[in-house]
């Protein structure tokens, strides 16, 4: 295979905590995606979203990498990255300034931008998305895009994502050293509703919560725009933990379990139901009730559920979800989890799949597969977005801001 980089072609790197995922695309004329390789490894050296092993780290990511590379017969130098972690944290901004000549030019627009990150950081972190989400120009609200309107005063509104120097400093040197270089880093959360959610949703005001194996990653959105991000530090590996502790099996033995019969809400038929589960020293089965295995995981999913509602709630952000909730992830595959979380928040719940308007890859339909998808229709946006028009747009802005090429400021 030659190593060639092909203008066309895309690639997305999803180093989550279970499996890595790559995805390797081609970009049609006509604005279609042709996807030609998908290589998905089990994810070894990462916890919680952050490496904690540069060296497994690096060989896993360079096994998906290959996985995927021999699939589409051909291989690649650049992806663009999702990034995770208990380390990510956000804010919302704004920032005023005067409008130069009476009518909003670009540099308004951007001069505004630049105003609205003045927050003060702490050292060790650092942005990584400013997302704009709406500007006001003198009275005129919740404008979507300013530019050439007349007026004297200009504010935008902005989410303002920030992250560990040292964990994406670490993320990107695996990706560099299982041989490919990072095009962007991509907030997973934001990449996985880019994937599920529709623009009704979106406009209207969803929640989309990706329940992954460390994390569980939520973000908001209201009127076309984000509004509100947060990455909580409990998700699927943590109702296989309680399943090990609580029937006192081994991981991989709970794993199994609530793979095959975890259930939020067991029939009542199946309530008394036994089940073998082998012991933690191995050799020996026993049995459990199915009661039992549904009492762990709903104790969990209900303190997960519980999180994002008080979340919701501290930040005033209930009118903000009137399309209800969409789970996604790995850890949304739990049976009775969309009823749970709907009756939980009393609104609308479904289960989210990567959606696309072509067939997609068996693999692929899967919440699993949300966050890699989601990137790579990122990374399509980004790439059309950069060969029309090298400055960017508000609209195009909108999106996904990079502060500066702080990847290529690392190395
Ligand atoms: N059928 C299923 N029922 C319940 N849970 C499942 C099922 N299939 C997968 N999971 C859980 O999904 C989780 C993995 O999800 P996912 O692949 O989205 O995580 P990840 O992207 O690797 O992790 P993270 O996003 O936290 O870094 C695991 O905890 C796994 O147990
Ligand atoms: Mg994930």
């Amino acid at each position: 295979m030659a190593r060639v980089f092909k203008d066309d072609i895309v690639v997305s790197v999803d180093v989550g905590t279970t499996k890595i995922c790559v995805i390797i695309a081609k970009r049609l004329g006509n604005g279609d995606v042709d996807l030609l390789g998908i290589g998905t490894v089990p994810s070894i050296g990462l916890k919680k979203g952050v490496v904690v092993d540069i060296n497994k780290a690096v060989t896993s990511i360079r096994k998906a990498i290959r996985e995927a590379e021999v699939m589409a017969g051909t291989m690649v130098e650049q992806a663009y990255v999702g990034i995770a972690g208990g380390h990510i944290s956000s804010l919302n901004s704004q920032g005023i300034v005067p409008i130069k000549n009476g009518e909003v030019s670009q540099k308004d627009i951007n001069t505004v931008i630049s105003a609205a990150q003045a927050v003060p950081i702490p050292e060790d972190q650092q942005i990584l998305h400013v997302l704009p989400q709406y500007f006001i120009v003198d009275s005129r609200d919740r404008v979507q895009n300013p530019l050439g309107m007349h007026g004297v005063r200009l504010e935008a509104q902005v989410h303002i994502v920030v992250g560990s120097v040292a964990s994406v400093q670490d993320l990107v040197k695996c990706c560099q050293l299982a041989g490919i270089k990072v095009k962007d880093i991509v907030l997973e959360q934001l990449a996985s509703a880019e994937a599920v959610l529709s623009y009704d949703e979106r406009e209207l005001g969803v929640a989309v919560l990706d329940i992954g194996g460390g994390t569980s990653d939520l973000a908001l959105y209201y009127s076309g725009t984000i509004r509100h991000t947060r990455v909580i530090p409990v998700a699927g590996n943590h109702f296989t933990n309680d399943l090990a502790v609580g029937l006192h099996t081994t991981i991989n033995g709970a794993e199994r379990v609530k793979q095959r019969y975890g259930n939020l809400f067991v029939s009542p038929s199946d309530i008394g139901k036994q089940i073998q589960v082998e012991h933690v020293q191995g050799n020996r089965y026993q049995d459990v009730a199915l009661k039992q295995v549904q009492d762990i995981l709903k104790a969990r999913a209900k303190e997960l559920l519980g999180i994002v509602q008080k979340e919701i709630v501290q930040y005033n952000l209930e009118h903000f979800v009137t399309s209800g909730l969409v789970l996604t992830g790995g850890g949304s595959l739990l049976d009775g989890f969309r009823q749970l979380a709907s009756e939980s928040f009393g609104m609308p719940a479904r289960i989210g799949y990567p959606k696309s308007e072509d067939q997609l890859p068996e693999l692929l339909e899967s919440p699993l597969y949300a966050t890699g998808y989601g990137l790579l229709l990122h990374a399509m946006k980004k790439e059309k977005n950069n060969m029309i028009n090298n400055l960017q747009g508000p609209m195009t802005y909108r999106v996904f801001m990079r502060m500066k090429s702080w990847v290529s400021d690392f190395f």
